[in-house]
């Protein structure tokens, strides 16, 4: 595997490459787990050469602490990569990202304004800032992105359609643990006891399909959800939502493009979910 850690040489390298490869890009923040690696065997699957970003993106943390307490771990990323097949790596510092402060801020409209956009104000404009960044440094023919991060996902979207960057998006589906828990690089800030109480955010979304698919009004569900969750010491709900795929517009009664979004807290560690309505 090419390691680069700075843009220009990495360009360079994909100037030659680009006459005669497919290029996938795989954006990642590192702490990679079996999800990134999904991402990586859909990139292989479609491409000649598959580059992976690591990158711990200051501009995207509304939180501090989040930013400081995210894991760093690039020995172990290396191995996952090198076992994953991927072929580059880039891995910036944050001088090299951001060579000056970044001034500049993105408005999804209401893309970026609910769910995660309402915990989370800034967070959309510091991905969009540097997924727009990465794209202009890879130029890849498709970008994988995981639909563990639906939103995230969104509103690349319309990055993309808006700005004519000359790509596809593939959406990778939720790569999960064997009990159902998604899995994510915040996991492993989860002690054993949080681990076990972080189910409850997907078996609350099993369970809201189910009573959906049985007739249960959103609004009743919605309780019943928050229940559920409150039931489990340490677990704090941020937000249960049906919305469509399409807009991600709330929804009173399911259409064959719901999706339900769940967050909140296990101890200190912010989790996502989701699931869609029809399979
Ligand atoms: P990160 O959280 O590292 O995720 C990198 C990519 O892996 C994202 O597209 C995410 O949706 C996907 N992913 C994470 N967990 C997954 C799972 N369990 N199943 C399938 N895909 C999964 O998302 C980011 O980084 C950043 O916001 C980034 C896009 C890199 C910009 O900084």
């Amino acid at each position: 595997m090419e390691v680069f850690n700075e843009i220009e040489p990495l360009k360079a390298f994909l100037k030659d490459k680009r006459t005669t490869c497919s290029i996938g890009l795989v954006p990642t923040m590192g702490a990679l787990h079996a999800g990134h690696s999904s991402l990586i065997q859909f990139s292989k699957q479609e491409n000649q050469l598959t580059v992976t970003s690591i990158f711990v993106n200051p501009v995207q943390f509304n939180n501090p602490k989040d930013l400081e307490k995210y894991p760093r771990m690039l020995e172990h990323d290396i191995n996952m990569l090198c076992k994953a097949g991927c072929d580059v790596l880039f891995v910036p510092d944050t001088q090299e990202m951001y060579k000056q402060p970044s001034t500049i801020q993105f408005d999804f409209g209401h893309l970026d304004k609910i769910l995660e956009g309402k915990f989370r104000p800034g967070h959309f404009s510091g991905v969009a800032i540097i997924v727009s960044k990465f794209f202009h440094i890879v130029q890849p023919n498709i970008a994988y992105f995981g639909q563990k991060d639906f939103q995230q996902f969104k509103v690349i979207e319309k990055l993309v359609n808006e700005l004519q960057f000359d790509l596809l998006l593939r959406p990778v589906p939720i790569f999960r643990e064997a009990d159902g828990l998604a899995m994510s690089s915040r996991n492993l800030r989860l002690n054993e006891t949080e681990r076990k109480k972080a189910i409850v955010f997907y078996e609350s979304l099993l369970f809201a399909k189910q009573m959906l698919l049985q007739g249960k009004m959103i609004s009743q569900v919605k309780e019943l959800v928050k229940q559920k969750c409150e039931l489990v010491e340490g677990v704090r709900l941020e937000y249960f939502e049906m919305v469509s795929s399409e807009n991600l517009l709330a929804q009173d009664i399911v259409t064959e493009k719901s999706i339900l979004l769940i967050a909140g807290f296990v101890g200190e560690v912010r989790l996502i979910d989701n699931l869609m309505m029809t399979p």
